[in-house]
């Protein structure tokens, strides 16, 4: 092909695949299967390798956690891999009931189950006499993509079952379906962590939980927070239960994770009553879920009723609401963070979703603007989950006028009005200026947040006033504040002053992991202030801390390394220290509350699982850190000890599997003796 149709090909591949990404993710109606995306992705994917001069930041081959599918082996399913019909409304259920009684009379006296409907990726997981030998995507229903070294690194998937050895005996093949999705909790502390270290931030759980099993580099699935859930047996060669409810509860027995508050109903009114149940805790629930499926509890009469297309007679998704809404973009603000990051935030038309006023949404950053060509006064898709943070999903370009504008990125702080910076590698925007008031901000109301210096009254309001008003200039200067200085503020009357100065000054006396973590050094975490707060001891020994030193603490990398040594050759930074121990907020570490003069653990890793008999979490970690041991949250092979308690988890399974020897609480204590 000659150079000038690669690159037109090149251009119409992108554009067909972008359409399609919308269709598929964006719309829920996909044009074309899997497999015909895939050959579009692998087309582009040719030819930009042999043109490497035509890649584009903005091609989809160039998308962090894409739909590619390519290098991936593909396997075909022992059956094929059914979807789901929908309902959206009792009566349409019911329609549902009607047509499969008319079918078969035996429906009329059916029970059901009723399970959520998760919102990740299919997985088909392949057991050999009790092993986990291969996992696979759900692809088109007939052939999946094998992705079973990263699902490996997932750790509640069972590598081994029955998992706990009294459990039932598996037949010798077992193929087992389930849900790979991401806990809201952890997809929200993911995308604060990446935030901190300036990379890009995710846009929903179940993206980034799909993106990450088909890398074809599992160690990008292990850095993720993955998890399971099963709720299918799709094939066996050996008896298995008959009926939904004993297969889910057999499931389990097995060592599989199952969704909790599954119910069996023996009517359709039940089942509806659920639906509604399900609805009102949508909000609260630990996952993202978009509806529930009621399935006929009699497998083999489910079966013999058998499907439409690719969707089962004997089961239906009753689908809650959208909670994707369109509305206008009016303004792109910006957001300047304690790091000095700036992000984008949408200005909308307020917009209601799921019974929640919309103004603001988060945009993520500029590079997603610029991917998604997002526009102000373009109508854009809202998605408002639980409550992860309302996000733009896209622009609805059909909806264009023509009078929309496209948005330049800022060059300079909308705060302090000085340059922003671009640091290699990353994809965040910077203020550098160390004075910029908003970072000020943002400082103070880290620096006395719950897991920092816990100084109650202080929350972003309170540090405006008192940045605005000029009284301080720095973290160090809340020790200076008197009754006096705050009476000038609107709303401190005389009490509250008086609370607040008194809280301020209590917190003076809070550990040194806390002070080093409330100085919100770039990627210093609770967890790495507190391995440094035991290795330095106070805040002179770790300002003076070379490199080589921080990369030996646990937890450390040479990247984290560099932004502490960096933090304390800033000489503001210095000055905060300075100012910090005139006004006596010195935390330091005795000898005597290091890690003890009997290192008899010195070396030695530890990991925790299941409830001790009688030291509880806490107690049993610091037990072992006192005597110069390591605590690790994993089992790995650089375990030494497993120290099990009533009801172990997965890790149990996991130590055994690599011989990692496991002790009680008894033989903890005789360790250290
Ligand atoms: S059962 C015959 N149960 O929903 C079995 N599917 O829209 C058919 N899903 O592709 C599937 N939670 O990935 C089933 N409890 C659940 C589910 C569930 C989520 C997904 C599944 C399927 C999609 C269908």
């Amino acid at each position: 092909m000659a150079e000038e149709n690669i690159k037109k090909r090149i251009i119409t591949l992108r554009s067909e695949i972008r359409k399609h990404n919308y269709q598929y993710h964006v719309l829920n109606t996909p044009l074309i299967s899997d497999h015909e995306y895939d050959r579009l992705m692998r087309e582009l994917q040719a030819l930009e390798s042999e043109h490497p001069e035509l890649i584009t930041p903005d091609s989809p081959t160039q998308r962090v956690g894409g739909e590619a599918a390519a290098g991936f082996v593909r396997v075909s399913h022992p059956v094929p891999i059914l979807s789901l019909s929908s309902a959206h409304s009792d009566d349409e259920v019911r329609a549902w009931f009607d047509r499969i009684a008319k079918l078969d009379k035996r429906v009329r006296d059916s029970t059901f189950t009723v399970e959520p409907k998760l919102d990740g990726l299919t997985v088909v997981l392949h057991y050999k006499n009790g092993v986990f030998t291969l996992g696979t995507t759900r692809g088109d229903g007939e052939v999946g993509e094998d992705i079973t070294s990263s699902l490996k690194t997932v750790r509640s998937l069972p590598l081994h079952i029955p998992v706990i050895a009294s459990g039932p005996k598996p037949p010798a093949r077992l193929v087992v379906r389930g849900e790979a999705i991401i806990y809201l909790e952890d997809f929200k502390k993911l995308n604060r962590e990446l935030e901190v270290a300036g990379e890009r931030t995710y846009v929903n759980p179940r993206n980034t939980a799909s993106g990450a099993l088909r890398q074809l580099d599992p160690s990008l699935s292990a850095s993720r927070p993955i998890r399971l859930l099963c709720y299918d047996i799709v094939d066996s060669d050996g008896p298995v239960p008959q009926e939904q409810w004993e297969a889910l509860v057999y499931l389990k027995a097995l060592g599989f994770p199952v969704p909790s508050d599954i119910t069996l109903e023996s009517d359709l009114d039940g089942t509806l009553a659920r639906y509604q149940e399900w609805g009102e805790r949508r909000d609260s629930l630990p996952y993202e879920v978009d509806g529930i499926v009621v399935k006929l509890n009699d497998l083999p009469l489910a079966r013999e009723l058998g499907v439409v297309g690719k969707d089962p007679r004997g089961a239906i998704a009753y689908k809650f609401p959208a909670q994707v809404v369109t509305t206008h973009l009016d303004d792109i603000g910006l957001n300047v963070g304690r790091t000095g990051v700036v992000t984008p935030y949408a200005i909308l038309e307020p917009v209601e979703v799921g019974g929640v006023t919309v103004r603001q949404a988060t945009l993520h950053n500029f590079d997603f603007i610029h991917e998604k060509d997002i526009r102000i006064g373009d109508r854009v898709l809202i998605k408002r989950a639980g409550d992860v943070i309302p996000y733009v999903i896209g622009p609805v370009v059909d909806a264009r006028t023509g009078e929309e504008v496209p948005f330049r990125i800022p060059e300079h702080c909308p705060s302090c009005g000085e340059s922003l910076e671009r640091v290699e590698g990353e994809v965040a925007i910077y203020c550098v200026n160390a004075a910029c008031p908003a970072q000020l901000v943002r400082n103070i109301e880290h620096f006395a947040s719950r897991g920092a210096m816990d100084i109650e009254g202080l929350g972003i309001k309170v540090a405006h006033m008192l940045v605005e008003g000029q009284l301080v200039n720095d973290v160090a200067d809340l020790y200076k504040l008197d009754e006096e200085a705050l009476s000038g503020l609107e709303g401190f009357a005389d009490k509250r002053a008086q609370n607040l100065v008194e809280s301020i000054q209590a917190s003076g006396s809070q550990p040194l992991s806390r002070l080093l973590t409330a100085l919100g050094i770039r990627n210093v975490g609770e967890a790495a202030a507190g391995e440094l707060a035991s290795q330095f001891r106070n805040l002179d020994r770790l300002s003076e801390a070379v490199l080589e030193e921080l990369e030996e603490v646990e937890g450390i990398g040479p990247k984290v390394a560099k932004t502490i040594t960096d933090w304390f050759a800033q000489a503001s930074n210095r000055r905060i220290i300075k100012k910090l121990r005139e006004a006596e907020v010195w935390p330091e570490l005795s000898v005597a509350e290091d890690r003890g003069p009997a290192r008899i653990l010195a070396d030695l890793t530890f990991v925790l699982t299941g409830t001790l008999p009688s030291l509880t979490r806490n107690e049993a970690k610091d037990l072992i850190l006192r005597h110069g041991g390591k605590v690790t949250g994993n089992v790995s092979r650089r375990t030494d000890y497993l120290v099990a308690g009533e009801s172990p988890g997965s890790k149990l399974a996991r130590a055994q599997e690599l011989n990692v020897p496991v002790i009680d609480e008894t033989q903890l204590k005789a360790l250290i003796e």
